[in-house]
């Protein structure tokens, strides 16, 4: 009765965990999501009554499908200080970037044409390829991301897109080395293979600034790059955005339009007015300061239960860790005995797009507060050593 597209769209395994953990007490590092707390809740009140008084009939009409012109300015000076050549018609306002990757996927991909991307990737992207009924091609990660070694094959079979997340990826919390980076874009574009590049976490560093992304690296007409507000000042208000070719955006903006007309009128002139009154810069550096804490607490707690028999990332930026267990030794049991003892996680299955990957697992370090943080690794320790004995 369904479309045969929808053969692929099922219940998010991880989003179930997340909502049956939501309501208990358990301490979870399992979401994907920030912390509340720091969500800048009275500044969004300020500025949304301001612009309610100040411009309320403009901010409650309909606007256009590429969003709000000053926010696609301020976009597009956010980008240029990233190392984009952009101008406002270089940037889509999106309804977070989530909507950035559906709108790319859709404008891209037949059935059955083939999504390169790195093995673990973000489960949300490669559920959004599904619908469009992608197959995949995947290339392994190390220390500095996505090893390139097999990459030149895998372009010369012309794959409708590369999709990749060089930055604190989702889920391992890997960075791509610039030498990487440099390389990859230059395959890319002398390939002819259009990159999607996902740059979420880009203001989330730790460790100074994010690298330069892939996208700005090489002349290429055919790269899209997507980030967000969701990160930094919250995902509540639905406000990310895309930045391509003038010819790419406006094709995109066709199908942004057909899918619902444009982007919240009053939210885009809320983070606009976010940004343009100087909030955005202060509000990161706070964020980067509390989740930098809370990933070295993660980190001194692993070290000090696990060291004996766990890997884990050093991620400089981003929200996750990932933990690799002996092989043989699987996530889901452990998960199974960490519920039982009142800690969850995600087994890092669920992030391979075709399988494997059954003795990882990604752990949120920004979402719990240090305590909880201290309380929850020794009762992971416990249910890993509990399985692996
Ligand atoms: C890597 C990555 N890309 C994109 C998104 C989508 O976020 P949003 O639609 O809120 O911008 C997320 C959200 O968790 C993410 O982790």
């Amino acid at each position: 009765m369904l479309a045969r597209r929808m053969d692929r769209v099922t219940a998010s395994a991880i989003m179930e965990l997340i909502k049956t953990t939501a309501a208990g007490s358990y301490i979870s590092f399992a979401s994907g999501l920030p912390d509340p707390a720091l969500f800048p809740a009275e500044t969004l009140a300020t500025l949304t009554e301001q612009t309610l008084t100040q411009d309320g009939r403009a901010a409650l009409q309909y606007g256009p499908a590429e969003g709000y012109p000053p926010l696609r300015e301020a976009v597009a000076e956010l980008l240029r200080r990233r190392g984009f050549r952009a101008t406002p018609d270089h940037v889509l306002i999106t309804n977070g970037s989530q909507q950035a990757l559906d709108l790319a996927a859709r404008l891209l991909l037949n059935p059955g044409d083939t999504v390169a991307l790195e093995n673990p990737s973000y489960l949300a992207a490669v559920q959004a390829f599904d619908s469009y009924e992608a197959r995949y091609r995947t290339l392994p990660l190390d220390e500095a991301g996505m090893c390139l070694d097999t990459l030149p094959t895998l372009l010369a079979g012309r794959p409708r897109l590369l999709y990749t997340l060089p930055n604190f990826q989702n889920p391992t919390g890997l960075t791509l080395s610039p030498e990487r980076r440099q390389r990859l874009a230059e395959l890319a574009a002398g390939a002819g293979v259009l990159v999607l590049e996902d740059d979420a976490y880009h203001d989330l560093s730790y460790e100074g600034e994010a690298p330069q992304p892939v996208c700005s690296l090489a002349e290429n007409p055919a790269a899209i790059y997507t980030g967000t507000f969701s990160k930094t000042v919250a995902p509540g208000l639905r406000v990310g955005y895309l930045c391509a070719a003038p010819p790419l955006v406006e094709r995109l903006a066709q199908l942004k339009q057909i899918t619902d007309l444009h982007t919240g009128s009053l939210t885009q002139r809320v983070v606009y007015r976010y940004i343009t009154d100087g909030h955005l810069e202060p509000g990161i550096e706070i964020l980067r300061q509390t989740y930098r804490a809370r990933r070295d607490v993660m980190l001194a707690a692993l070290d000090a239960e696990l060291s004996d028999c766990a890997e884990w990332t050093r991620p400089r930026g981003g929200m996750f860790v990932w933990v690799r267990l002996p092989p043989g030794c699987r996530a889901g049991e452990i998960l199974k005995r960490a519920l039982a003892l009142g800690v969850v996680f995600v087994p890092g299955s669920s992030f391979h797009p075709e399988s494997g990957g059954e003795n990882t697992l990604r752990l949120n370090f920004v979402s719990s507060t240090e305590e909880k943080i201290r309380a929850g690794i020794p009762l992971l320790a416990r249910a890993i050593r509990e399985v692996l004995a």
